[in-house]
């Protein structure tokens, strides 16, 4: 049987006695102790062993006090908690030090049953935090291994067999190239929604970095529609674009706008049947609120939302399934999928229109969804103009 060891408390006191009284109290309750009786010490001391999970820290001392202390094993990262000791008239330079990283603090003379209640929610407190920048890291790794071993080997993939569709291996008949066509746009699935998930997840950890600056949306559009104007046809369905005079630069990054249309005219494709429509239009106006579009009460705009200026409304309209009202809010949620539609028989995991949402609100837009089940669904996105 693995036996846990015991948690190692450092107290740092200038007084021998009441470093006695800590000690005596602290190993009767199972803790290990060590003693040192100024902060050059104290920072030896931790500098010598790194296996130190707490720190009772006087802050009046001679020499280095408590504050300074604290401030450099803090600098070094470590991930030990601290309790600072205050005496009579130092309060408030203990809830100073909580600032820099002290977990609580204890006020001279103290009840040693107080002490103890303090250090064992000081020590919880500390394994959460581990707990939790453990997680983060395992989450990290996680997402290095997906774009790394998973999405550098899929463009090898698409490369090897766009190479035998090009006939480049020898010939190949079109009920070859159809199949061969097929795998890669499936592989290009796979690329999307890993790009997706890498996304979302630079978005919550605040790594996304976006180049947000005037472009031309009309240019994106005819960009992506382009794209996937052979898919469409493939599968039997009008791709149209319908760009609007007048319609102005945006402000927003080009990338990520890209991405965006991509997922939305992917899904229009995905949930539409052969002989369908799918329309892209955009067109400028002047502020939302005003009759010039209808933004549905569901949707919550940020504060002076519509008094910011221009806007270009961009849409992308299909005939397909449609999606039922009450779920028009949360498919923008991360892996959601409505219930009517048969998005899991066709694969995806519900991140296209979460990434789309995040990406959207960072441009300062709006997006959201209207649709009448069975006939048809239009996605709506209202983007800040660049001038
Ligand atoms: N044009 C549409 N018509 C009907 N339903 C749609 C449409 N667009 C989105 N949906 C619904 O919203 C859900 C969420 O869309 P989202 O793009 O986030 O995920 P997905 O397409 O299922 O998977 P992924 O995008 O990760 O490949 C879809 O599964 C589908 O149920
Ligand atoms: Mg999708």
């Amino acid at each position: 049987m693995i036996q846990k060891s015991p948690e190692k408390v450092l107290i740092v006191e200038d007084e021998p006695d009441i470093a006695f009284a800590l000690k005596l109290a602290l190993e009767g309750s199972g803790y290990c102790t060590s003693w040192a009786g100024d902060g050059e010490k104290a920072l030896a001391i931790l500098q010598d062993d790194s296996e130190y999970n707490l720190m009772l820290l006087d802050i009046r001392m001679p020499g280095i006090d408590g504050v300074e202390v604290l401030k450099r094993t803090k600098s070094t990262g470590r991930d030990i908690a601290v309790i600072m000791m205050s005496g009579h008239g130092s309060e408030e330079l203990a809830v100073e030090c909580m600032k820099i990283g002290a977990e609580d603090y204890i006020s001279k003379p103290f009840v040693l049953d107080d002490m103890l209640m303090r250090v064992e929610r000081a020590l919880a407190h500390r394994l959460a935090v581990l707990d939790k920048i453990r997680l983060e890291q395992e989450k990290d790794d996680f997402f290095l291994m997906l774009s790394h071993d998973m999405k550098n080997p899929m463009a090898a993939v698409i490369g090897s067999i766009d190479i035998m569709r090009e006939g480049r291996l020898g010939p190949v008949n079109d009920e070859q190239i159809e199949y061969l066509q097929s795998a890669i746009d499936s592989c290009n699935e796979v690329v999307t929604m890993i790009d997706n998930l890498l996304d979302i997840r630079r978005f919550e950890a605040g790594r996304m970095h976006l180049n947000i600056r005037p472009c031309s949306l009309a240019e994106i559009c005819r960009k992506v529609v382009g794209q996937l104007a052979r898919a469409a046809e493939r599968d039997g369905i009008t791709l149209s674009l319908n760009i609007e005079e007048g319609t102005s630069d945006v402000s927003a990054d080009p990338n990520a706008l890209i991405r965006i249309l991509g997922n939305l005219i992917g899904n229009s494709l995905k949930f539409t049947p052969e002989e369908g429509e799918i329309t892209v239009s955009c067109r400028r106006i002047k502020a939302p609120g005003t009759k010039s579009i209808n933004i549905p009460e569901y949707v919550s705009a940020p504060e002076n939302f519509s008094e910011a200026g221009c806007f270009v409304v961009l849409s992308v309209r299909d005939t397909g399934e449609g999606i039922p009202s009450n779920e028009l809010k949360c498919i923008f949620d991360r892996f959601t999928q409505s219930s009517s539609t048969s998005g899991r028989e066709r694969g995806g995991a519900g991140l296209g229109l979460a990434f789309c949402k995040l990406a959207v609100d960072s441009f300062r837009g709006l997006i959201w969804a209207e649709s009448v089940a069975g006939q048809g669904s239009e996605f709506t996105m209202l983007l800040p103009c660049a001038n």
